[in-house]
């Protein structure tokens, strides 16, 4: 196994050479803009890495990289116009930089150009692919969904939420592992067991996606402090500060989420330290922990050496110390 940083410049070396300049400008500039404004690359390095693991060439799985790097920004397009974000990558969103048209317009094109990466494989693996993308892309949009209807309701559960980043988040990542298993024609069974390791993993990461949205550093965040609590948004620091708080903390907290939703450094403050008191931080910090160690309990059933496990052991820890 090769180290993560060697993937991601093996990954950026293709989309290097994917780059065109194409008419209309409105439409592929945003594209070209958004894929060029970095991020961590971890769908597609874990769609490269999964690939060799089951002793592929991870060549061989560049295009499936491909498609899950270009659908995940198309998500992140529209995501911004839905959460109202201004920034992303340290940067102006789609949304802002042009308009809403266009980012909605740019995202449909996304979408198709991700599937049309599929279409440089034999019909067999292409089959597989296509139907495992086509499932988990309406899972993203059903957890889409949840994420904005949680917004306006008051009564969202644990378990309700848990779902919702499930569908919104760990399912990609999940199947971007499977994919590079699909290439490396690895048997169901690994194939199924690197899903649930990725599923663990993703929704290890997008409870620390929640933690950094209203803990991490303004200055090297990339996006913006408190997005999540200016929108409403029903994420595991809030609700279990809610479960957590002192009655007075938990009817200001409850006070605050039910006007709409306002850019106020206030409410962003103000919630933080309900968080921090409730100690919803520490809970959350926790699960990270949880759901990436059931991760690394899944790693063990695999049927792989122990230098290809520790590799994803790695990974899986790295992700837990991110700080972007
Ligand atoms: C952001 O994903 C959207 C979530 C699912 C939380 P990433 O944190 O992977 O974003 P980039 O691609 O590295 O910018
Ligand atoms: C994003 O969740 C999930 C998808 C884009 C599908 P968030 O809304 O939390 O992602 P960020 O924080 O904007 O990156
Ligand atoms: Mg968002
Ligand atoms: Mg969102
Ligand atoms: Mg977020």
């Amino acid at each position: 196994m090769h180290s993560i940083s060697h993937y991601q410049q093996v990954f950026l070396d293709y989309l290097e050479g994917q780059s065109v300049e194409k008419e209309p400008k409105n439409l592929y500039d945003p594209i070209q803009y958004i894929l060029k404004l970095g991020g961590k690359r971890m769908r597609p390095v874990l769609t490269l890495m999964t690939a060799e693991i089951f002793n592929a060439d991870c060549k061989n799985a560049l295009a499936a990289a491909m498609a899950v790097e270009v659908f995940h920004n198309f998500s992140l397009v529209h995501d911004d116009i839905m959460d109202d974000a201004p920034l992303r990558r340290g940067n102006q969103t789609v949304h802002e930089k042009w308009d809403v048209n266009t980012a909605i317009l740019s995202g449909d094109a996304m979408l198709i150009l991700a599937y049309q990466y599929f279409e440089q494989y034999e019909p067999v693996v292409f089959r597989d692919l296509a139907k495992l993308f086509s499932k988990t892309a309406l899972e993203v949009c059903e957890g889409q969904q949840w994420d904005v209807d949680f917004e306006s309701r008051t009564d969202v559960t644990i378990p309700q939420y848990l779902k919702m980043i499930e569908y919104k988040t760990a399912v990609l990542v999940a199947a971007a592992m499977k994919m590079g298993a699909i290439i490396a024609n690895a048997t169901q069974e690994n194939a199924n067991l690197i899903y649930e390791f990725g599923l663990n993993l993703g929704l290890a990461f997008q409870l620390q996606d929640d933690y950094l949205d209203a803990f991490g550093n303004p200055e090297t965040f990339g996006k913006q402090v408190g997005g999540d609590i200016i929108e409403n948004k029903k994420t595991y620091l809030y609700l279990k500060a809610v479960a957590a708080a002192s009655t007075e903390d938990k009817s200001q907290l409850l006070q605050f989420f039910a006007n709409s939703p306002e850019d106020s450094t206030d409410k962003v403050a103000q919630v933080k330290s309900i968080f921090v008191r409730s100690t919803a931080d520490k809970i959350t910090q926790d699960a990270i922990e949880e759901y990436t160690l059931k991760a690394f309990e899944i790693l063990e059933k695999i049927d792989i050496n122990s230098d290809k496990k520790s590799a994803l052991r790695i990974f899986g820890e790295n992700l837990m110390k991110r700080k972007v």
